[in-house]
């Protein structure tokens, strides 16, 4: 009990954590904290146990370092397959690798990734007890928008490491993710909020928007914190969670 973190301070954490100012209850009666907080446990560390797919994992790492289906493997300093614990409950799913995430072949690691951080704590998970991949695993130049054959070629890859890890809840992360994770040309405004399914996996995904668009567009964070309650509500509600 004594370690249990409240809502509301972890509310707080998210907003400081994300930069934007922390709400004071200045008038009694007022009561703006979302509905429906879920109890969170604080993170417990995650021992690595052996994993059992170890075989069609490296296989799948081998195959995706090697991949030329695609133009962008001329392009790219090298691909990005993805971080993290390999049989998380949480799945992140973003676009694409950009500028840093090439450079240094792990996905998020720019200032976006450090509010995707911000973000995580305040669900209180650490990066390490999710798994991070993207859409597509190389960075198309200049940051444009993925291609449309450029996410079939990647798709493959990317519903085998799935299958892998077998996530409880997947967290579509902007517009390209919800797009085409969720195979629909609607907004992200109009997917975030919602719980939908990952092809025929059953598996829960939520939409929320991209940390680099909040970091542009600070008001929408708040959503975007109603997007993860929401996601944390799937996954207690499925028997996942921090608890187990
Ligand atoms: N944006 C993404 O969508 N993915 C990354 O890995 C980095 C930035």
């Amino acid at each position: 009990m004594a370690n249990r973190v409240s809502d509301h301070e972890r509310h707080s954490e998210y907003l400081q954590a994300m930069g934007i100012q922390v709400w004071h209850q200045r008038e009694p009666n007022e009561s703006k904290q979302p509905e429906g907080l879920p109890h969170v446990a604080p993170a417990q560390p995650v021992e690595a146990p052996a994993q059992a797919g170890d075989d069609d994992w490296q296989t799948l790492v081998d195959e995706v370092a090697a991949c030329t289906r695609c133009e962008l493997s001329t392009t790219r300093t090298q691909t990005v397959f993805g971080v993290g614990d390999r049989s998380a409950d949480w799945l992140i799913i973003g676009e694409a690798p950009g500028a840093d995430e090439d450079r240094q072949g792990e996905p998020f690691v720019g200032r976006a990734g450090k509010l995707l951080n911000a973000m995580l704590f305040a669900a209180g998970l650490r990066r390490e007890q999710v798994y991070i991949a993207n859409i597509l695993k190389c960075r198309p130049p200049g940051n444009r928008d993925p291609k449309a054959q450029e996410v079939v070629h990647c798709e493959a890859y990317l519903r085998r490491q799935v299958a892998l890890i077998q996530p409880k809840i997947i967290l579509a992360v902007g517009r390209i993710a919800a797009q085409n994770l969720l195979k629909s040309d609607a907004r992200i405004g109009a997917l975030r909020g919602q719980r939908f399914e990952y092809a025929d996996t059953g598996i829960p995904v939520v939409a929320t928007y991209h940390p680099a668009y909040l970091l542009r567009s600070p008001l929408e964070k708040r959503k975007s914190w109603s997007d993860l309650q929401l996601a944390m509500r799937i996954l207690s509600q499925a028997g996942g969670g921090l608890e187990t």
